[in-house]
């Protein structure tokens, strides 16, 4: 028969907390953040989809980049393909927009950040979520966040498509703002699709002996460095596709005269 005595161990339970959180710093300011940052992305893209100025020769707004319906004016498709023809007469951005916004949209990093901010679960470390269960995404809907491979490599020929752009603006335009603005844009959006997770498994995520597969390797060490500045990637070029966007849009309409843009 065991003896307690009065220095034995007390076994220890679990703290109930009945606040919500004892964090007393602005936990709520990041998520906050987030969801304003998230949200105006959303009703940006919406707006630019259903906005027609998207070409002013020789720029073309990312959101509407490739331009493959017949509908795109000259000089704005694609080594002038128009494989969509004029499909149920939808805009061109709608035509190609799911595929960089499902890659964003799957992205590990949004998932955290929209996890965080808009569903709060939770909205931040050591605070109470409102939801009663966690089932994580090993189920539907969520396990299909497992598809973001897949739109990796619709990201990699969308990037190629935006820096073959912005090389189009520099042939024909290499003093424009605009055609900086394209090539600063083109750089934030393929480093940010270089540094994701899936590309950097893709490289040499299955090797086993580096020392065997130099190349891989030296791919692995580039994309690693990158991946490491997935997040501030993922925010910079967010806000860099939308102001490039909003800049072509501008000059389109007539807002931004051209002689400076
Ligand atoms: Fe963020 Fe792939 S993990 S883009």
């Amino acid at each position: 028969m065991t003896q307690t005595t009065p220095d034995a161990p007390v076994r220890r339970q679990r703290a109930q907390v009945k606040v919500r959180t004892l964090r007393t710093d602005r936990w709520w300011l990041v998520p906050l953040l987030t969801f304003l940052g998230l949200s105006s992305f959303l009703v940006y893209g919406i707006w630019a989809i259903i906005d027609n100025s998207y070409f002013v020769d020789p720029y073309i707004a990312p959101f509407a980049s490739p331009c493959l319906a017949t509908s795109c004016p000259e000089g704005a498709r694609l080594f002038g393909w128009a494989p969509f023809g004029d499909w149920y007469a939808l805009p061109p951005g709608l035509l190609i927009l799911g595929l960089p916004g499902g890659f964003r949209l799957t992205c590990y990093y949004y998932r955290k950040s929209y996890y965080r901010s808009f569903w709060l679960s939770p909205p931040a470390c050591a605070v109470q979520e409102p939801h009663g269960k966690y089932t994580g995404e090993r189920r539907f809907p969520l396990i299909l966040q497992n598809i973001h491979r897949y739109f990796f490599y619709a990201a990699i020929v969308i990037g190629l498509i935006l820096a073959y752009d912005a090389v189009l603006a520099l042939v024909h335009k290499p003093t424009g703002l605009g055609t900086w603005i394209l090539v600063v844009n083109a750089v934030l959006i393929n480093a940010y699709t270089l540094s994701c997770h899936s590309c950097r498994h893709i490289t040499a995520g299955r090797l086993n002996h580096f020392s065997r597969h130099p190349l891989r390797y030296r791919a692995w060490t580039f994309v690693s460095k990158l991946n490491a500045k997935h997040q501030p990637l993922a925010w910079a070029s967010m806000f860099s596709v939308m102001g490039a966007d909003l800049y072509v849009r501008l000059v389109a309409k007539g807002i931004i005269a051209f002689p400076y843009a």
